[in-house]
């Protein structure tokens, strides 16, 4: 991606915003890592902040995550995933600069049985997805050139996700209990970044899903990350209704990813990009130690 101008990467140091920092200075790109101090989302953003940086592109990787303390905060999460995205997709359209924004398969109501296309009707669960739901309708109403790729099921080599804490679990545990009634795709914060950028430098705009390859459970999930760890520990299923949690969970939220794959290719699978994270948290831990 050959640019003159920088890339401006909000929440840089989230799971997320890392593997995009990573791809792009990769790639030599000029990146800027927006902090708070200059963008908060939940605030007033100035309308030249944009202009005033000089960025050719926004990535968007920063937003309220905490989907179970967003059900008694939805007006805080809305304001910086929904208010938030829409002051940004104005300082953008200022800027001149395109945005690229990311959005969750918790829009959708999760009642489907076939993959949900980009065009599916929004029908939120949760509060956080409502929230994320917002943010979507501002990109559509507003006047800047944007991106917004929707994913699902985060993970990588580093930060708060499924696949490093199942692994810390089956270190510790003999027996785990993994829910096997929700079903949808992981996606590598590696490979997310890589085809979202991928988007970015073909000229795409609009609305994409973007996960790893293949669908599976929670449950086939962590007994695969039990195999790649070889782990001894039992990892047995049980129902969403065994671990109650203050957000509603969708029962499928396999997410359609076929105008991005037409676009650059079918994506890596989730077994092959789970083993990668591992190795590559297991080798930053083993650098720390050294
Ligand atoms: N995680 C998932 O499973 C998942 C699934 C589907 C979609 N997504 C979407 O993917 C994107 C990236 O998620 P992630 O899991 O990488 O997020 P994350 O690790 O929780 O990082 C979020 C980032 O947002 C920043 N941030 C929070 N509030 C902010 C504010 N008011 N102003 C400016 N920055 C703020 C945080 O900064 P601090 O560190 O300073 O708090 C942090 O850097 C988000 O849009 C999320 O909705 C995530």
């Amino acid at each position: 991606m050959a640019l003159e101008q920088p890339i401006a990467v909000l929440g840089a140091g989230g799971m997320l915003g890392r593997a995009v920092v990573r791809r792009l200075e990769s790639e030599g790109v000029r990146t800027l890592a927006v902090g708070r101090d200059t963008i908060d989302l939940a605030g007033r953003i100035p309308e030249t902040v944009i202009t005033d940086l000089g960025a050719a592109a926004v990535v968007n990787c920063a937003a309220w995550t905490d989907v179970d303390g967003a059900e008694a905060a939805e007006d805080e999460a809305t304001a910086v995933n929904g208010e938030g995205v829409a002051r940004l997709t104005k300082a953008c359209a200022v800027g001149g600069a395109t945005l690229v924004h990311f959005s969750t398969d918790y829009v959708f109501d999760g009642l489907s049985t076939t993959p949900y296309t980009t065009g599916h009707p929004r029908a939120p669960l949760n509060a956080y997805g409502r929230s994320k739901a917002v943010g979507e309708r501002a990109l559509e109403e507003s006047d800047a050139d944007w991106i917004c790729v929707r994913t699902s099921w985060l993970y990588g080599a580093w930060g708060k996700n499924f696949v490093l804490t199942i692994a810390r679990l089956l270190a510790e545990r003999d027996e785990l209990k993994v829910v096997s009634d929700q079903v949808g795709r992981p996606s590598s914060v590696r490979q997310l970044a890589d085809r979202s950028l991928a988007l970015l430098a073909r000229g795409e705009r609009g609305m994409f899903h973007s996960t790893d390859g293949g669908e599976c459970s929670w449950h086939g999930f962590a007994k695969f990350i039990a195999g790649v760890t070889r782990s001894n520990a039992r990892v047995e299923p049980c129902g969403t209704d065994a671990f109650p949690r203050p957000a509603k969970r969708p029962p499928y939220s396999v997410l359609d990813t076929s105008a991005t794959d037409e676009a650059l290719g079918d994506p890596a699978h989730w077994h092959e990009e789970t083993r990668a994270a591992l190795r590559d948290a297991t080798e930053a831990t083993e650098d720390r130690q050294a």
